[in-house]
């Protein structure tokens, strides 16, 4: 199993990743706490989607005792915006509307330009844009979130990370982002970019404000980097939340951009994501004689996983996993069930991200509003 920022691979053990990145699991105490502060547990806690945290239960109780807390997230823009991309990205819409938390959306067109050999600056911010577009479309308050895009926000970026910088070695950098002696030195410095907008508004208003960053758990690294050097500069750490990979369409491995024929994007025509679900890998049997004798395996089916993190509720979900065992359901008719879902979503995904076309500018955070 590998699970860096740049690279998934590998059948993932999410308890083994709590116990290597040192993070904690997510309680049913912690639940129930959440459940009372927010007023209701969100689907993707209900199902463990999100795993793991640092520091929930800290932020829960400043947050009881009258400190709000700002919510951090982002998007390194290289291409179109996934499925998988947005169950995080859903979830940070619920703690906003819940908690009344503003949001900072960090996309790092520096990062992705560093990163990829073949880009020019052009392309990851004509992506960032693109992927904006994504953002808004899921319905988020633009008097509460302010994207960052880093070429464009560095003025009040780049003090911050400056001094993040100069409390990271060299040496601690490689042995938590695994640099080589050829990566570029500009990928080197990237990390202190993306650790800063966890202490922004804090630095903007003056005192220590709480953070909260949902994302799925390749992005730890990072915040490892931020919780260390926190203190050293008089913020408090960072808290985080981990959810789990949507896996692609194919036979393991999470939905990622370079596999697109196992990933569904949200601008692909609806009909395309449908050839790509009618083609998906399951966990059905050679013959249909034989499922309907033994049943079939929604444990390794990729229609299952995406019934699962994003399309159904907790009855219907009940419901097909104990059809799928017992072989009263194939996987031709759950393929076509899934497809209807996508569809729908996709359609008015894309209604909504075409109106979001001339919103950009409302959210861009604008560092001479500071
Ligand atoms: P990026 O663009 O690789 O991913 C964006 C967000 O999507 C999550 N993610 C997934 N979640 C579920 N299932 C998947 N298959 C899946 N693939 C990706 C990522 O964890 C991420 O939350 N460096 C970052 C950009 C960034 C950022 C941040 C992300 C800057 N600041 C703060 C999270 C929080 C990146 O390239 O993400």
């Amino acid at each position: 199993m590998i699970v860096t920022p740049w690279e998934v691979a590998g059948k993932i053990d999410y308890d083994k990743l709590i116990r290597d990145f040192g993070t904690q699991p997510l309680t049913p105490e912690l639940l129930t706490r959440i459940r009372e502060q927010a007023g209701e547990l969100h689907l993707q806690l209900e199902r463990r989607i999100f795993f793991s945290h640092r520091d929930l239960d800290w932020l829960l109780e400043k947050y009881k005792n009258g400190e709000k807390f700002v919510l951090y997230t982002g998007r390194g823009p290289s291409g179109p915006v996934h499925i998988g991309h947005l169950v995080p990205w859903i979830f940070t819409k619920y703690l906003q509307d819940k908690f009344d938390a503003k949001l900072y959306f960090q996309i790092t067109d520096d990062e992705r330009f560093l990163y990829h050999d073949n880009f020019t600056m052009k392309e990851p911010q004509e992506w960032a844009y693109e992927n904006a577009l994504d953002l808004i479309a899921l319905g988020f308050d633009p008097k509460k979130t302010r994207i960052i895009l880093d070429t464009k926000s560095i003025e009040k970026l780049y003090t911050l990370a400056l001094n993040v910088a100069k409390h990271v070695t060299f040496s601690t950098a490689k042995a938590v982002f695994g640099f080589q002696e050829s990566t570029n030195i500009g990928l080197v410095f990237y990390p202190a970019i993306q650790a800063a907008p966890a202490f922004l508004e804090s630095a903007l208003v003056g005192y220590n404000v709480p953070c909260l960053i949902p994302a799925a758990i390749d992005q730890d690294p990072y915040w490892r980097i931020a919780r260390d050097v926190a203190p050293k500069l008089g913020y408090y750490k960072p808290a985080q939340i981990h959810c789990r990979f949507v896996p692609g369409l194919g036979r393991g491995g999470k939905m990622s951009a370079s596999l697109p024929e196992t990933a569904i994007f949200t601008v692909d025509k609806p009909e395309l994501a449908r050839k790509k679900i009618m083609s998906a890998f399951t966990g059905g049997r050679a013959t249909v004689d034989e499922q309907r004798k033994l049943g079939a395996n929604p444990d390794v089916c990729s229609i299952f996983a995406y019934d699962y993190f994003l399309f159904m509720n907790r009855q219907e979900v009940e419901e097909l996993r104990y059809n799928c065992l017992a072989g009263n359901i194939m996987c031709g008719e759950c393929k076509n069930v899934l497809a209807e879902r996508v569809v729908r979503f996709l359609i008015e995904h894309q209604e909504r991200r075409e109106k979001a076309k001339d919103r950009f500018e409302e959210f861009l955070f604008n560092p001479k509003d500071y």
